[in-house]
């Protein structure tokens, strides 16, 4: 089949690769030219493990390109898939659907015969139906005979295992009306049905809260554990212990109850966001949503006093080593991640920092002022009073303790996630502060 891949960053470049990697032929169009540039001449403009490989092999066998010229991409397309950003609109928490309205205007000045509208963009419930206005009208007033029908196709990728949770996803989910547009969705995801994943196919305005209710569920658990981390804390039990006994209960689950310095990422700080603003709009209250929301921004800043309190109350004049910038390890990703909030603070607490991130300090250079970007972990704690262990990259998992011990000054460490054990750090000299574990040491 004929796919038009409208947006190429971390959804639509991936869903695009992985598309042509099934079989069917995949234009990716971005309006950025730099991207585009970048992809035609095989350098990838996002870190994503296994995407180069992916990306090359497929364009070697002439399923996948890439262009900026979105007129030359959808004539002859079984289906154009809109995955352009729906960040948080300024001020009320919507996702502000500009980029999206305005790909549904581009395609339909220059459909021809049929083809399906996909939704691949997380948007509030009631956007595919504004889809099909945009597209019906444009349709009426340029005298098109094009058809089309709309549908709903929320990602539910992770950034770092993205291509891995595209092929192999727990289900894919559907919202079509029409019976042609169901047989389309079926034949574009043919190969993952031969290995019986779950396709479940709803309305369009169900599929487009269902990602939104899987992504504020996800916040909520994440903000579950990091509460009870605190009352783990004062009470003088163990979060990780506590995680395992609850995790085991196959009706509660062990994942994403990992406790840690408060969610980030490019998804759910924004789509709590854009729900809890639905929800407003309905006059129905989401109040654990709500808040889980308020809970987590909140985290940040105590994260960052945390961090101050290790350095014996003060951080004035002090260097801190920050380990990890990007909200999760495996992305170069930095939106809303909370070192955007916890390093500024330090700052204005006094703190002088020296980070290291294996992939994210060149945006992470656009977004803070006055760090000192590090070659590695080493460099980093050179010199610095403190360490604080901010995003779990494999290679701080172990690092050489005596080390990093001569370089810093005071041997004093922050685990945010909680990527050591407080028994390999006795005897080691370290002073260690986790999430969750006994009394604030
Ligand atoms: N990043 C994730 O992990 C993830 C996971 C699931 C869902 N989503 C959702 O997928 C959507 C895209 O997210 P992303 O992280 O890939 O965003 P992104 O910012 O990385 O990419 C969006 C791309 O769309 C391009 N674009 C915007 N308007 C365009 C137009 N009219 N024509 C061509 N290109 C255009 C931009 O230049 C940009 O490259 C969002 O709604 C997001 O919530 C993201």
């Amino acid at each position: 089949m004929q796919i038009t891949m409208i947006g190429s960053g971390y959804v639509g470049l991936v869903s695009g690769a992985c598309f042509s990697e099934f079989g069917h032929t995949v234009v990716c169009v971005d309006k950025d030219p730099a991207k585009i540039e970048a992809l035609e001449a095989g350098r990838m403009p996002i870190y994503e493990p296994g995407l180069d490989a992916l990306v090359a092999r497929n364009v070697e066998a002439g399923r996948l390109r890439f262009t900026t010229d979105l007129p030359s991409a959808v004539p002859g397309s079984d289906a154009v898939f809109i995955a352009v950003g729906t960040p948080s609109r300024r001020g009320d928490g919507h996702a502000d659907l500009t980029y999206v309205f305005a790909a549904a205007r581009e395609v339909a000045d220059v459909l021809q015969g049929y083809a399906l509208v996909v939704t691949k963009s997380t948007v509030p419930v009631g956007t595919g139906t504004r889809v099909r206005e945009i597209v019906g009208s444009r349709l009426k007033e340029i005298g098109s005979d094009a058809r089309f029908d709309v549908a709903s196709n929320p990602e539910f990728l992770r950034e770092g295992s993205a291509i891995d949770d595209f092929m192999r996803p727990n289900r894919v989910v559907v919202g079509a009306e029409t019976e042609e547009a169901r047989t389309v969705m079926h034949r574009l995801y043919r190969p993952l049905s031969l290995r019986e994943t779950p396709m479940l196919v709803t309305s369009i305005e169900t599929a487009e809260l269902i990602k939104y209710a899987a992504n504020a569920f996800l916040a909520t658990k994440i903000t579950f554990i990091n509460e009870m981390a605190d009352l783990c804390e004062q009470a003088g039990a163990d979060v990780q212990d506590l995680a395992r006994g609850i995790g085991l209960d196959q009706r509660i689950g062990p994942k994403f109850l990992h406790p840690g310095p408060g969610y980030g990422g490019s998804c759910f700080p924004k789509d709590t966001r854009a729900l809890l603003a639905t929800a407003d709009q309905y006059r129905v209250k989401l109040g654990i949503v709500g808040a889980a929301a308020t809970a987590n921004e909140q985290r940040k800043h105590a994260m960052a006093e945390r961090i101050v309190a290790a350095c014996g109350g003060s951080v004035v004049g002090k260097t801190v080593a920050v380990l990890g910038l990007t909200f999760k390890p495996n992305t170069d990703d930095m939106r809303e991640s909370p070192s955007l909030d916890i390093i500024p603070a330090l700052q204005r607490a006094g703190a002088t920092i020296r980070a290291y991130d294996p992939q994210g300090m060149a945006e992470a250079a656009r977004l803070l002022n006055d760090v000192t970007f590090c070659g590695d972990a080493y460099d980093a704690m050179d010199g610095a009073d403190a360490v604080a262990i901010v995003t779990e990259w494999n290679q701080f998992r172990a690092l050489d303790l005596e080390r990093a011990k001569g370089l810093l000054r005071t041997p004093v460490m922050v685990d945010l996630r909680n990527i050591y054990r407080p028994e390999e750090l006795d005897g080691s000299g370290f002073t260690y502060h986790s999430i969750g574990r006994g009394h604030l040491k």
